[in-house]
Protein backbone atom coordinates (compact mmCIF):
# COMPACT_ATOMS: atom_id res chain seq x y z
CA UNK A 1 0.00 0.00 0.00
CA UNK A 2 0.90 3.47 -0.98
CA UNK A 3 2.19 5.11 2.16
CA UNK A 4 -0.41 8.05 2.10
CA UNK A 5 -3.16 5.46 2.16
CA UNK A 6 -1.89 4.23 5.73
CA UNK A 7 -3.61 5.54 8.78
CA UNK A 8 -2.63 8.16 11.43
CA UNK A 9 -2.14 6.74 14.65
CA UNK A 10 -3.36 8.88 17.67
CA UNK A 11 -2.56 7.85 21.50
CA UNK A 12 -3.42 9.41 24.38
CA UNK A 13 -3.21 8.07 27.97
CA UNK A 14 -7.13 7.66 28.18
CA UNK A 15 -10.40 8.21 26.12
CA UNK A 16 -9.78 12.22 26.28
CA UNK A 17 -7.83 12.43 22.94
CA UNK A 18 -11.23 11.35 20.80
CA UNK A 19 -11.22 15.43 21.28
CA UNK A 20 -8.37 15.40 18.87
CA UNK A 21 -9.85 12.99 16.55
CA UNK A 22 -12.67 14.21 16.54
CA UNK A 23 -11.19 17.69 15.09
CA UNK A 24 -8.74 15.35 13.03
CA UNK A 25 -11.94 13.96 11.46
CA UNK A 26 -13.70 17.41 10.58
CA UNK A 27 -10.99 18.98 8.66
CA UNK A 28 -9.43 15.28 7.62
CA UNK A 29 -12.21 12.91 7.02
CA UNK A 30 -10.63 10.52 4.86
CA UNK A 31 -8.13 10.05 6.93
CA UNK A 32 -7.97 6.52 8.00
CA UNK A 33 -7.10 6.89 12.12
CA UNK A 34 -5.73 4.15 14.47
CA UNK A 35 -6.66 5.46 18.11
CA UNK A 36 -5.18 4.35 20.80
CA UNK A 37 -5.82 5.06 24.26
CA UNK A 38 -3.81 3.74 27.18
CA UNK A 39 -7.05 3.15 29.74
CA UNK A 40 -4.87 0.60 32.29
CA UNK A 41 -2.72 3.45 33.14
CA UNK A 42 -4.16 6.91 32.88
CA UNK A 43 -4.11 9.62 34.41
CA UNK A 44 -0.78 10.66 32.87
CA UNK A 45 -1.37 13.94 34.07
CA UNK A 46 -0.44 13.12 38.10
CA UNK A 47 2.63 10.95 37.40
CA UNK A 48 6.53 11.55 36.95
CA UNK A 49 8.02 12.44 34.07
CA UNK A 50 9.99 9.58 33.58
CA UNK A 51 6.82 7.35 33.31
CA UNK A 52 5.18 9.39 31.15
CA UNK A 53 8.09 8.89 28.61
CA UNK A 54 8.12 5.72 28.92
CA UNK A 55 4.62 4.93 28.85
CA UNK A 56 4.56 7.43 25.92
CA UNK A 57 7.57 5.49 23.93
CA UNK A 58 5.17 2.03 24.14
CA UNK A 59 1.94 3.44 22.62
CA UNK A 60 4.21 4.85 19.97
CA UNK A 61 5.57 2.16 19.45
CA UNK A 62 2.31 0.02 19.62
CA UNK A 63 0.76 2.34 17.01
CA UNK A 64 4.11 2.01 14.21
CA UNK A 65 4.10 -1.44 14.48
CA UNK A 66 0.82 -1.54 13.52
CA UNK A 67 2.04 0.74 10.53
CA UNK A 68 0.90 4.16 10.46
CA UNK A 69 2.25 6.94 8.33
CA UNK A 70 2.48 9.38 11.30
CA UNK A 71 1.90 9.75 15.13
CA UNK A 72 -0.22 12.22 16.38
CA UNK A 73 0.51 12.67 20.30
CA UNK A 74 -3.11 13.53 21.71
CA UNK A 75 -2.50 14.20 25.39
CA UNK A 76 -0.93 17.58 26.45
CA UNK A 77 0.95 15.76 29.60
CA UNK A 78 2.89 13.07 26.70
CA UNK A 79 2.93 15.72 24.49
CA UNK A 80 4.79 17.77 27.35
CA UNK A 81 7.18 15.69 28.21
CA UNK A 82 7.92 12.73 25.83
CA UNK A 83 7.72 14.95 22.06
CA UNK A 84 11.32 15.68 21.98
CA UNK A 85 12.37 11.51 22.74
CA UNK A 86 9.57 10.51 20.61
CA UNK A 87 11.15 12.43 17.80
CA UNK A 88 14.50 11.57 17.81
CA UNK A 89 13.63 7.72 18.39
CA UNK A 90 11.24 7.34 15.54
CA UNK A 91 11.70 7.85 12.46
CA UNK A 92 7.98 9.27 11.11
CA UNK A 93 6.62 11.98 11.65
CA UNK A 94 5.89 13.10 15.07
CA UNK A 95 3.14 15.54 16.15
CA UNK A 96 2.21 16.94 19.35
CA UNK A 97 -0.13 19.71 21.10
CA UNK A 98 1.99 22.12 22.95
CA UNK A 99 3.33 23.42 19.82
CA UNK A 100 0.53 24.20 17.34
CA UNK A 101 -1.44 25.35 20.70
CA UNK A 102 1.39 28.03 21.57
CA UNK A 103 1.46 29.34 17.96
CA UNK A 104 -2.62 30.01 17.85
CA UNK A 105 -2.33 31.66 21.48
CA UNK A 106 0.51 33.85 20.05
CA UNK A 107 -1.60 34.84 16.89
CA UNK A 108 -5.09 35.22 19.12
CA UNK A 109 -2.78 37.52 22.01
CA UNK A 110 -2.84 40.96 21.52
CA UNK A 111 -1.46 42.08 25.00
CA UNK A 112 0.77 38.72 25.27
CA UNK A 113 -0.12 37.64 28.41
CA UNK A 114 -1.57 34.28 27.93
CA UNK A 115 -2.80 32.01 30.72
CA UNK A 116 -2.36 28.31 30.35
CA UNK A 117 -4.88 25.50 32.53
CA UNK A 118 -3.74 21.41 32.36
CA UNK A 119 -2.57 18.83 34.67
CA UNK A 120 -0.62 18.87 37.33
CA UNK A 121 2.12 16.93 35.14
CA UNK A 122 1.87 19.73 31.54
CA UNK A 123 2.06 22.78 34.00
CA UNK A 124 4.57 21.07 35.91
CA UNK A 125 6.73 20.45 32.72
CA UNK A 126 6.76 24.24 31.93
CA UNK A 127 6.35 22.85 28.00
CA UNK A 128 3.55 25.47 27.36
CA UNK A 129 5.59 28.61 28.64
CA UNK A 130 8.88 27.02 26.79
CA UNK A 131 6.96 27.05 23.56
CA UNK A 132 5.39 30.12 23.53
CA UNK A 133 8.76 32.30 24.95
CA UNK A 134 10.85 30.65 22.26
CA UNK A 135 8.31 32.45 19.48
CA UNK A 136 8.34 35.54 21.41
CA UNK A 137 10.49 35.88 24.12
CA UNK A 138 8.76 38.91 25.50
CA UNK A 139 5.28 36.76 26.20
CA UNK A 140 3.62 36.29 29.55
CA UNK A 141 2.54 33.05 30.76
CA UNK A 142 0.43 32.07 33.54
CA UNK A 143 0.02 28.70 34.21
CA UNK A 144 -3.25 27.00 36.28
CA UNK A 145 -3.07 23.33 37.23
CA UNK A 146 -6.69 21.75 37.45
CA UNK A 147 -6.44 18.21 38.57
CA UNK A 148 -10.23 18.38 39.65
CA UNK A 149 -11.46 19.02 35.53
CA UNK A 150 -10.60 15.66 34.43
CA UNK A 151 -12.63 13.82 36.46
CA UNK A 152 -15.90 16.19 36.00
CA UNK A 153 -15.44 16.11 32.64
CA UNK A 154 -15.44 11.79 32.69
CA UNK A 155 -18.39 12.03 35.13
CA UNK A 156 -20.29 14.14 32.20
CA UNK A 157 -20.86 17.41 34.90
CA UNK A 158 -19.94 19.90 31.90
CA UNK A 159 -22.22 22.34 33.55
CA UNK A 160 -23.22 21.68 36.94
CA UNK A 161 -22.56 23.79 39.69
CA UNK A 162 -19.89 22.15 41.26
CA UNK A 163 -18.12 22.09 38.10
CA UNK A 164 -18.41 25.77 37.61
CA UNK A 165 -17.43 26.00 41.08
CA UNK A 166 -14.30 24.57 40.44
CA UNK A 167 -13.43 26.48 37.64
CA UNK A 168 -14.06 29.81 39.44
CA UNK A 169 -11.27 28.44 41.47
CA UNK A 170 -8.85 27.59 38.86
CA UNK A 171 -9.31 30.87 36.45
CA UNK A 172 -9.77 33.29 39.00
CA UNK A 173 -5.90 33.41 39.89
CA UNK A 174 -5.40 33.85 35.88
CA UNK A 175 -7.93 36.72 35.69
CA UNK A 176 -6.37 38.59 37.65
CA UNK A 177 -3.20 38.18 35.92
CA UNK A 178 -4.94 39.81 33.09
CA UNK A 179 -4.75 37.65 30.37
CA UNK A 180 -7.30 38.25 27.14
CA UNK A 181 -5.60 34.41 26.03
CA UNK A 182 -6.62 31.09 27.58
CA UNK A 183 -4.89 28.20 26.16
CA UNK A 184 -6.83 24.82 26.85
CA UNK A 185 -3.78 22.63 27.66
CA UNK A 186 -5.48 19.12 28.16
CA UNK A 187 -7.26 17.00 25.95
CA UNK A 188 -10.78 16.79 28.75
CA UNK A 189 -10.75 20.62 28.11
CA UNK A 190 -12.97 21.30 24.97
CA UNK A 191 -16.18 19.45 26.57
CA UNK A 192 -16.09 22.15 29.39
CA UNK A 193 -15.47 24.91 26.51
CA UNK A 194 -19.11 26.40 27.18
CA UNK A 195 -18.53 26.18 31.06
CA UNK A 196 -15.56 27.92 30.79
CA UNK A 197 -16.77 30.65 28.72
CA UNK A 198 -19.73 31.21 31.29
CA UNK A 199 -17.63 31.45 34.39
CA UNK A 200 -15.34 33.88 32.25
CA UNK A 201 -17.66 36.03 31.06
CA UNK A 202 -18.92 36.16 34.74
CA UNK A 203 -15.62 37.14 36.51
CA UNK A 204 -13.48 38.20 33.70
CA UNK A 205 -13.38 42.16 32.77
CA UNK A 206 -12.61 42.09 29.38
CA UNK A 207 -13.14 39.05 27.10
CA UNK A 208 -10.70 35.77 26.92
CA UNK A 209 -9.82 33.93 23.80
CA UNK A 210 -10.14 30.61 24.17
CA UNK A 211 -7.52 28.57 22.56
CA UNK A 212 -8.16 24.26 21.36
CA UNK A 213 -4.93 22.33 21.53
CA UNK A 214 -7.19 19.70 20.34
CA UNK A 215 -8.24 21.97 17.38
CA UNK A 216 -4.78 24.16 16.78
CA UNK A 217 -3.18 20.46 16.29
CA UNK A 218 -5.37 19.05 14.05
CA UNK A 219 -4.50 22.31 11.68
CA UNK A 220 -0.55 21.21 12.37
CA UNK A 221 -1.61 17.00 11.31
CA UNK A 222 -3.05 18.49 8.52
CA UNK A 223 0.00 21.17 7.22
CA UNK A 224 2.64 18.33 7.94
CA UNK A 225 1.00 15.66 6.33
CA UNK A 226 0.63 18.05 3.44
CA UNK A 227 4.22 19.74 3.55
CA UNK A 228 4.87 15.78 3.45
CA UNK A 229 2.74 14.83 0.66
CA UNK A 230 1.03 12.37 2.87
CA UNK A 231 -2.41 13.20 2.81
CA UNK A 232 -4.67 10.38 1.75
CA UNK A 233 -6.11 10.45 -2.02
CA UNK A 234 -8.87 8.34 -0.83
CA UNK A 235 -12.69 9.94 -1.28
CA UNK A 236 -13.99 7.77 1.45
CA UNK A 237 -14.53 8.36 5.03
CA UNK A 238 -11.53 6.87 6.76
CA UNK A 239 -12.38 4.69 9.27
CA UNK A 240 -11.53 4.61 12.72
CA UNK A 241 -9.82 2.04 14.93
CA UNK A 242 -9.80 1.93 18.11
CA UNK A 243 -7.47 0.22 20.99
CA UNK A 244 -7.21 0.15 24.37
CA UNK A 245 -5.20 -1.32 27.35
CA UNK A 246 -8.03 -1.70 29.53
CA UNK A 247 -12.07 -1.82 30.31
CA UNK A 248 -13.37 -1.62 26.57
CA UNK A 249 -16.88 -0.96 27.75
CA UNK A 250 -15.95 2.18 29.46
CA UNK A 251 -14.78 3.28 26.64
CA UNK A 252 -17.64 2.27 24.59
CA UNK A 253 -19.92 4.03 27.27
CA UNK A 254 -18.01 7.07 27.25
CA UNK A 255 -16.48 7.52 23.45
CA UNK A 256 -19.59 9.49 21.72
CA UNK A 257 -19.53 12.31 23.82
CA UNK A 258 -15.76 13.01 23.03
CA UNK A 259 -16.32 12.14 19.86
CA UNK A 260 -19.29 13.47 18.66
CA UNK A 261 -20.14 10.09 16.63
CA UNK A 262 -20.53 6.56 17.43
CA UNK A 263 -16.82 4.21 16.74
CA UNK A 264 -16.94 0.33 16.28
CA UNK A 265 -16.12 -1.25 20.18
CA UNK A 266 -12.03 -0.93 20.80
CA UNK A 267 -9.72 -3.96 20.75
CA UNK A 268 -8.19 -4.88 24.06
CA UNK A 269 -4.66 -5.17 23.51
CA UNK A 270 -1.31 -5.20 25.62
CA UNK A 271 1.48 -3.29 25.23
CA UNK A 272 5.02 -4.02 25.19
CA UNK A 273 7.39 -2.82 27.59
CA UNK A 274 10.24 -0.67 26.89
CA UNK A 275 13.70 -0.34 28.00
CA UNK A 276 13.33 3.22 28.90
N1 LIG B 1 -4.89 13.20 28.47
C1 LIG B 1 -4.38 13.95 29.58
C2 LIG B 1 -3.85 15.31 29.08
O1 LIG B 1 -4.26 15.82 28.05
C3 LIG B 1 -5.42 14.15 30.66
C4 LIG B 1 -5.74 12.89 31.43
C5 LIG B 1 -4.53 12.33 32.16
O2 LIG B 1 -4.12 12.91 33.17
O3 LIG B 1 -4.01 11.33 31.70
O4 LIG B 1 -3.00 15.89 29.70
Amino acid sequence: MHTKELPIGVFDSGIGGLTVVRQIRNILPNEEIFYLGDTARVPYGTKSQETVIRFACEDAQFLIEKGVKAVVVACNTASAWSLPVLSKRFGLPICGVIQPGAEAALISSRSKRVGVIGTAATVRSKAYKSALRDRLGKVQVFAQACPLLVPLAEAGWFMHPVTLKVLEEYLMPLVIEQIDTLILGCTHYPLLKRAIRKVLKQIAPHPIQLIDSAESCAVHVRRRLTELDLLSTSSAIGPIHPFVTDEPSRFCRMSRQFLGFPVPAPELVQLKESRG
